[in-house]
């Protein structure tokens, strides 16, 4: 279905939890978050109801996130069950990783294509204080598994931070090519309450190009992020710039959170809950979602920070 702009709208963002096994700086407080009640949050069974809802807009494409959504119990049977919904074409994951290692092959089997990775340094000591968790060994060996699995693709996502992994942007970048993955460098948004690093950090994504002289300019759909590719690399290497370059005018998303409300944009607090509906109800709130999209949000910057009135963990990233 196209939105008011004209923009189609075949892209639904689904988070199935807000909890995660790690505690990113820039995602999520250090005492995690306060637990919302079982009751609030959206069953299973309304998930995939609302992913049929979905499909019946011409939503084609489908991304689990979170929170972490590999902690979630049942994230097999949802991905499954979610990847069998008429007209869903491609059912995508975004994950830190940690739990690859014994779940890569079981997801590929669920139906999942493709995988995105979180992963903001190589260094031991740099990844636990930034994810407040010592678990680069696992994130690591969960970037192998999942290249093992045989997805269709994996990528490795890396937020920038000024000051912290800024120096690693060679070393990153190099993982294309050691493995057969794309690497995509994600400048850090000025998120509701900014984390401890949300608004001064921001790297603009000009510094990798400055970093990598010998990156080649790549054709192909690389969706919002600009691909480049090292001479003799096995994956490209991606430019996602949400703060220095707006996306707004090709946006073809939207986001269902894990307590089943849905934002027609990352960055405005306008949601319509679907959690307690029937079908058509559904539908309808969806409908609203995509004719609400807002044409554009307000830049972000170190003093603007984004409208989305909730942390990442809580919106899906
Ligand atoms: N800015 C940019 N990316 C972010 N993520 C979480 N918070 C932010 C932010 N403020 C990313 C994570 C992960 C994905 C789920 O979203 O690093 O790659
Ligand atoms: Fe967890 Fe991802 Fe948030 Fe890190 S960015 S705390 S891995 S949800």
């Amino acid at each position: 279905m196209k939105d008011i702009y004209g923009r189609q709208i075949n892209y639904l963002r689904l988070s199935v939890t807000e909890l995660c096994n790690l505690r990113c700086r820039y995602c999520m407080p250090e005492d995690g978050i306060c637990k919302k009640r079982h009751e609030e949050m959206l069953t299973e069974e309304e998930m995939v109801m609302a992913v049929e809802a979905a499909a019946s807009l011409g939503i084609s494409k489908l991304r689990i996130t979170g929170g972490e959504p590999l902690v979630k119990k049942n994230i097999l049977s949802i991905c499954k069950n979610v990847s069998g919904v008429e007209g869903i074409r491609e059912v995508c994951i975004t994950t830190n990783g940690t739990l690859l290692p014994q779940l890569a092959k079981p997801l590929r089997e669920a139906g999942i294509r493709r995988v995105n990775i979180s992963l903001d340094t190589l260094d031991q000591s740099k990844y636990a204080y930034i994810t407040r968790r010592d678990s680069l060994g696992r994130a690591i060996a969960g970037i192998e598994s999942a290249v093992n699995a045989g997805f269709e693709q994996v990528k490795i996502n890396s937020v920038l931070i000024g000051g912290f992994n800024d120096d690693e942007i060679v070393a990153l970048a190099e993982l294309t090519m050691k493995y057969p993955v794309d690497v995509r460098f994600i400048e850090l948004m000025p998120m509701y309450d900014g984390g401890e690093l949300g608004q001064r950090a921001m790297v603009n994504n000009q510094v990798v190009l400055e970093r990598l002289p010998q990156l080649e300019k790549t054709d192909g759909d690389g969706g919002v992020a600009q691909l480049y590719r090292l001479p003799g690399a096995k994956g490209n290497i991606g430019l996602i710039s949400p703060v220095s370059h707006l996306f707004c005018s090709e946006c073809n998303r939207i986001r269902l959170t894990a307590d089943g409300k849905l934002k027609p944009c990352l960055h405005s607090n306008t949601e319509y809950n679907i959690k307690g509906l029937g079908y058509e109800a559904m539908v309808e709130q969806f409908r609203k979602t995509i004719t609400g999209k807002p044409a554009r949000h307000d830049e972000l910057s170190a003093k603007n920070s984004s409208g989305a009135g909730r942390n990442m963990n809580a919106i899906g990233g």
